[in-house]
């Protein structure tokens, strides 16, 4: 049996990528919208942390990614404010700003060198001594030797930007169909729409492929244009702060221990979000009783309150990651294709300006200036030289 249904857009992945382009294209744009997920926001956007950091997550050479997030991060307000708007639900924007900090004298080289890197770029960054860090997070332990302080770095609640999304998208009429897509569906060199696990064919004028690290996956696509996304396992906690003890962090905590970097980002309803480890072990979610340890150990040498709270949930996530770390955003070589996936570590930060540059590609055909270096033609010329 097989249903043709015929839409402007099929949408395959409601996480937050996807269900934000899929708004944004129905609502700025009045596209008609399919969003294709068996489990609408439960992938990587449910596993997130909802830190909005791009200056404290800056990485070593990734300066074009820079802008995108900081552009990102800039669109945040508005976006959110928006979204609250749209769906009549809060998005648990927050604007607390994050304070990074360092146990031994490695860790406080490397704050230092990355406070170093911050001002070449022109970003905003303070470092403080140990004691302005314990003033700002009295709990932080005396162990602490210094810290870094971006006042401009926040976070959402990414658990309820996704119900926001689908609220949002269920009010502007995006239909969406709680189904596994078995193949994309190609014909004389156009994507024109999907094979659902039960049979059904969606038709569309256009494939958005926004399906985490499963989109490399899904068969049907001819290879060069399959993004190349692997996934990368995150483990994460969820503790409770109970009211007697609030405030127990006032602002995202993230922490060099040893060499590596985890973080604590405290909500305004007193959950703790402690992440996250990272492995790339294929597409297993398990949560391994080592990757709670790490993240309790380290959480507990910089701020050793947080054994006495209640652990609520410990649960593994995977992140899409490309080749470069970057996001593959945009019109793929073959026609009716458009990719949006590979946001690694900056789904939940990228969530703005991959709605609005996508949602333009789909609508207008054009190509916003800021993702052109993201486009999923870096990969697909490559893989066309493998192949050949
Ligand atoms: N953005 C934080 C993480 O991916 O763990």
């Amino acid at each position: 049996m097989s249903t043709l249904t015929t839409r402007d857009v099929v949408v395959v992945g409601a996480g937050v990528v996807g269900l934000s382009v899929a708004w944004r294209a129905s609502t700025r744009y009045g596209l008609a919208v399919t969003v294709v997920d068996p489990a609408p926001g439960r992938g990587a956007s449910h596993a997130a942390a909802g830190m909005l950091t791009p200056v404290s997550e800056l990485q070593y050479g990734e300066e074009s990614l820079l802008e995108l997030n900081t552009e990102s991060a800039r669109r945040y307000p508005a976006f959110a404010a928006e979204l609250a708007d749209a769906s009549g639900l809060p998005s648990g924007y927050r604007t607390c700003g994050t304070l990074a900090v360092a146990l031994d004298a490695d860790d406080r080289a490397v704050l230092k060198d990355l406070h170093a890197y911050q001002e070449r770029l022109g970003l905003s960054s303070s470092r403080l001594t140990s004691r302005e860090c314990r003033r700002l997070e009295p709990m932080l332990s005396p162990a602490i030797t210094g810290g870094l302080h971006v006042d401009d770095d926040h976070q959402i609640d990414n658990r309820r930007l996704v119900a926001a999304l689908l609220a949002a998208c269920e009010r502007a009429g995006v239909t969406f169909v709680r189904e596994r897509v078995e193949r994309i569906l190609v014909t004389d060199d156009r994507a024109h729409g999907v094979r659902l696990a039960n049979g059904r064919d969606l038709s569309a004028d256009q494939v958005l492929l926004a399906a985490g690290c499963r989109s490399a996956l899904i068969p049907g696509l001819p290879p060069e244009v399959v993004p190349p996304v692997r996934p990368v396992k995150g483990e994460i906690l969820r503790l409770r702060v109970p009211p007697v003890m609030a405030p127990f962090l006032s602002r995202n905590v993230r922490g060099v221990v040893k060499g590596g970097s985890m973080y604590l980002v405290p909500r305004a309803d007193g959950e703790l979000v402690i992440g996250a480890t990272e492995y790339e072990r294929g597409h297993d979610t398990e949560t391994t009783a080592g990757g709670v340890y790490e993240l309790l150990r380290d959480a507990h040498e910089l701020v050793p309150g947080v054994t006495e709270l209640p652990l609520v949930e410990t649960l593994a996530g995977l992140r899409p990651g490309s080749p470069d770390n970057a996001p593959i955003v945009g019109r793929s070589s073959l026609a009716g294709l458009v990719v949006a996936t590979g946001h690694y570590r900056h789904g939940i930060l990228l969530t703005p300006i991959t709605a609005d540059t996508v949602a333009e590609v789909l609508a207008l055909g054009t190509t916003p200036e800021i993702i052109r270096p993201f486009g999923p033609d870096r990969f697909e010329t490559v893989a066309r030289e493998v192949m050949a």
